[in-house]
Formats: C-alpha cells, sequence, structure tokens
C-alpha cells in the first residue's frame, strides 16, 4: 500500500494501481472493480472471506473487538434500553423512531397482523412433519400474490410493505405453529405489544387462557433484538444477491429464510439444542463431543461454537448468556442442559484446539435455552432467529435497491474443467 492511498499490485512486471475505499469505523478495502478489465485477472476468495460485496450504512460489526452496532447504537444499549420494534424501525429507517413515528409504525403493525384467511387454508395442506422453516418461506413467498403492488415497481410502498412483513411473519410463525400441534388459531391482539402478541398466539388456547409473562416478553424482546442485523452474513448476502436481479421483498426474503435454515447458520440454535440432548442421553459425557470436534476424520462441529467474522467473543453470546441466566432464576426453571453448556463452554475454552483457533461460543449456543424456558419447542428456534432478523433483512434490500450503483450480483469462477476436445458421437465413445 503507498501513502497515496493506492495499493499496488504487480502482475507479470506490471504494476496496477489500486484505490483504497475507507469505512467510517477505519476499514479498509481494496477497490478491484476494474481489476479484470485493466488486468485480464478476476480474484479468487473461496466462501468470500475478503471480499467485500457492498458498502453499507446499516450495521459495523469488529470481529477482533468484538464490537456490533446498528446505525451507530452499540448493541449493548439497544438490547438493554429498546423494543424490537423500535430497533427494527430503526435498521429500516435509519433512526430511532419519534414517539410519533413509533406510534404510527405500531398502528401498521396492528393493521397488518392478519393474513388472508384463504391463506390459512395452505398450513392444511403440509404434512404434519413439515419443517416450520419450509412452511415459513413458502408463506412469506406467497405473500406477493397477495400484495403484488412490488411485482411492477420495487420501489413502491417500500415502507408499508416493510411494516407488512414484520407483522404478518410473526402471524405466520405462530399459526404454522397452532396447525402443527391441531389447535385452534389464535388471532392478533391489538392492545398488546409485539413480543406479548406472538407469545400469546403461540401459547393462548380458549380453555386455557395463557398469562404473558413480562420477564418472558423481555427476553425474547432482547433475543430479535440480538439477531436484528449482521451486516452481510449468508441470509443476508442471499437476500442482496435475489433482490440484485430485480425480485419483489417477499420473494428475497423467502430466500434469505432459506438460507438462514441451513446448520452452519441461523440453523446452528437447533443443532446445539440436539448436540447437547444427545450428550445428556450419553450421561453427560461432553469430552467425547470435544474430541469429536476436534477429530480432522469426523465431520462434527461443536454446534454453537465459531464464528466467521468475531474473533475474540461474539458480543451477543454475552448478552444471551446473561439474559438466559436471568430468566431462568426468574422462572424458577433447571434445566440440565444448561449445566452441559456451561461445562462445555469451560472446557473448551481451555483446550488448544479452541483457543488456538479462536473458537468460542457464538450468538446460537445460549439462546436455545432461552427458547426452550419460554416454551418454544426446538424446531422453531431458527424461525425465531427468522423473525429477529427480518427487519435487517428488510433494510439490506432496501439499501440495496435504493443504491444506484447497485447490480446484478454475478460472482466469477476459475474454470478448472476439462480444457477444450472434440466432440465423440456415442457410437464411439
Ligand atoms: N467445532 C470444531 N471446529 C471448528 C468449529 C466448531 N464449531 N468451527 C470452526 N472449526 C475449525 C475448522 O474445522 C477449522 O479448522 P482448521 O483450521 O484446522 O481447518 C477452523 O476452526 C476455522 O474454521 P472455518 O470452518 O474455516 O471457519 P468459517 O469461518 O468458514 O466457519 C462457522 C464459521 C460458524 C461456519 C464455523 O465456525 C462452524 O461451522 N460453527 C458451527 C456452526 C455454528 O455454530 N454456526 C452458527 C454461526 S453464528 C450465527 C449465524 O451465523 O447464524
Amino acid at each position: 500500500m503507498n501513502s497515496s492511498d493506492n495499493a499496488l499490485l504487480t502482475i507479470e512486471g506490471k504494476t496496477y494501481s489500486l484505490p483504497i475505499v475507507h469505512g467510517t469505523e477505519g476499514e479498509r478495502a481494496i477497490d478491484i472493480s476494474k481489476l479484470l478489465q485493466e488486468t485480464g485477472c478476476t480474484t479468487l476468495d473461496l466462501g468470500y472471506k475478503n471480499t467485500a460485496s457492498c458498502t453499507s450504512r446499516i450495521t459495523f460489526l469488529n470481529g477482533n473487538k468484538g464490537i456490533l452496532s446498528y446505525r451507530g447504537y452499540g448493541i449493548e444499549e439497544l438490547a438493554e434500553k429498546c423494543l424490537f420494534i423500535e430497533v427494527a424501525y430503526l435498521l429500516v429507517h435509519g433512526h430511532l423512531p419519534t414517539a410519533t413515528e413509533y406510534d404510527h409504525f405500531r398502528n401498521l403493525l396492528n393493521r397488518f397482523s392478519l393474513i388472508h384467511e384463504d391463506m390459512i387454508h395452505f398450513f392444511d395442506h403440509f404434512p404434519p412433519s413439515a419443517p416450520p422453516m419450509a412452511i415459513l418461506s413458502v408463506m412469506v413467498n406467497s405473500l406477493c400474490s397477495y400484495y403484488p403492488e412490488m411485482n411492477d415497481d420495487l420501489t413502491t410502498d417500500i415502507d408499508l410493505t416493510a411494516a407488512r412483513l414484520i407483522s404478518k411473519i410473526r402471524t405466520i410463525a405462530a399459526f404454522s405453529y397452532k396447525k402443527s400441534l391441531g389447535k385452534p388459531l389464535i388471532y392478533p391482539r391489538p392492545e398488546l405489544p409485539y413480543c406479548a402478541n406472538f407469545l400469546n398466539m403461540m401459547f393462548d388456547n380458549p380453555v386455557e387462557p395463557y398469562t404473558v409473562r413480562p420477564e418472558a416478553v423481555a427476553a425474547l424482546n432482547k433475543l430479535l433484538i440480538l439477531h436484528a442485523d449482521h451486516e452481510q452474513n449468508c441470509s443476508t448476502a442471499t437476500v442482496r444477491l435475489v433482490g440484485s436481479a430485480g425480485v419483489n421483498l417477499y420473494a428475497s426474503i423467502a430466500a434469505g429464510i432459506n438460507a438462514l435454515w441451513g446448520p452452519l447458520h441461523g440453523g446452528a440454535n437447533e443443532a446445539v439444542i440436539a448436540m447437547l440432548e444427545a450428550i445428556h442421553q450419553d450421561g453427560g459425557n461432553f469430552q467425547k463431543y470435544i474430541d469429536k470436534a476436534k477429530d480432522k476424520s469426523d465431520a462434527f462441529k461443536l454446534s454453537g461454537f465459531g464464528h466467521r467474522v468475531y474473533k475474540t467473543f461474539d458480543p451477543r453470546g454475552k448478552i444471551i448468556k446473561n439474559a438466559c441466566d436471568e430468566l431462568l432464576a426468574v422462572l424458577n426453571v433447571h434445566d440440565p442442559l444448561l449445566e452441559i453448556a456451561l461445562r462445555l463452554e469451560e472446557v473448551a475454552l481451555k483446550d488448544a484446539y479452541f483457543i488456538e483457533r479462536n473458537l468460542f461460543p457464538n450468538v446460537d449456543f445460549y439462546s436455545g435455552i432461552i427458547y426452550r424456558a419460554l416454551g418454544i419447542p426446538t424446531n422453531m428456534f431458527t424461525v425465531m432467529f427468522a423473525l429477529g432478523r427480518l427487519p435487517g433483512w428488510i433494510a439490506q434490500w432496501k439499501e440495496q435497491q435504493e443504491d444506484p450503483r447497485s447490480k446484478i450480483g454475478r460472482p466469477r469462477q476459475v474454470y478448472m474443467g476439462e480444457p477444450a476436445r472434440p466432440f465423440v458421437p456415442m457410437s464411439e465413445r
């Protein structure tokens, strides 16, 4: 790098000067947008470990210092002082809502909280064992048939569509749970705030009324805030990539939901509980699982450990661990899986394998224990992640659509297949 803020690249004796782009928090990126044109070379970056696919004003994270902020506000303060829908508003609109803006947003969320009654029949046609993430992506994708405004012009009513989605995803998630149990649907209640309304739709029952506990609401509120955005992770990058082709918001979000489903991404919260349950049934033999995770001939990884970006600690993991302790104490829940998780963490953090690779608990390690304490079934955990991540996906999609420099996403490849060869007729093969 030279002093004039350019990077110098030499290929076969010829030197090229590449501009360096500076982020507002000191990040530096070498702008290679003219690289192919000027040098004839592309870059190869498996898993995009070094590639920034966009500039963004939404979320900042510093993996070495364990910093995460939305629109400049630290995650710790937002999780402590805000309601999830305030944070959703912040992400989508770029500023914290004033009292008037908040009331307006709340009213929209209430107004949009029902789904078209015909959509309720969709649930009847899934087999009882259908994965809730499959149902969620189908239902969200289907919304574009009921609200087709965006099909012609992607930026039409984007803010209304954002509110519509944030409200309806909650109803879809709760209805899909009720349907999976064969229980009557509980409709949203306008007087209940977002998180309390969701818990009520999940757990109320005409013959056994549910009391929404403020501690449960507070824990859910915190979890959703902590999941609300995480810059260009796999699902968000998917939402942007799909959106870059000119696809409407509902379909782009449905694609993001499918990406989130994977056990290396949002699906890790389910995988953690499955792992802890397996250890529990194995008599608490967590060392066996640590050894398996270290064994390179075994594909097993410690779920809820490690992160692509965080290399010191995951700030969300810290907050969630504290929230977990608080909630279990106040609800007087003694979850044997928490004991195993604590022991597993303690042992792994002292193990050279995990130390050398900077592997420590991520956001998914303790979130499942909180969801269990709230009564949410394991197969709904990733749906909960999607509920939280939705405002981030919307904000990122909106930012991309509104950026005049935005282009269709289209990575390159380095072809390693057969070189050109003559065609062989079938009779000669
Ligand atoms: N258990 C055992 N070894 C691990 C783990 C783990 N959980 N995570 C990474 N490693 C090892 C990996 O085998 C590699 O070892 P080596 O250098 O000897 O080949 C090294 O650590 C670096 O890992 P990587 O796979 O190159 O790192 P990555 O940035 O490509 O992957 C990750 C990040 C999160 C996919 C990975 O750490 C992982 O699979 N973790 C378990 C799944 C998980 O908890 N996912 C949730 C992530 S946070 C929330 C979210 O994004 O949704």
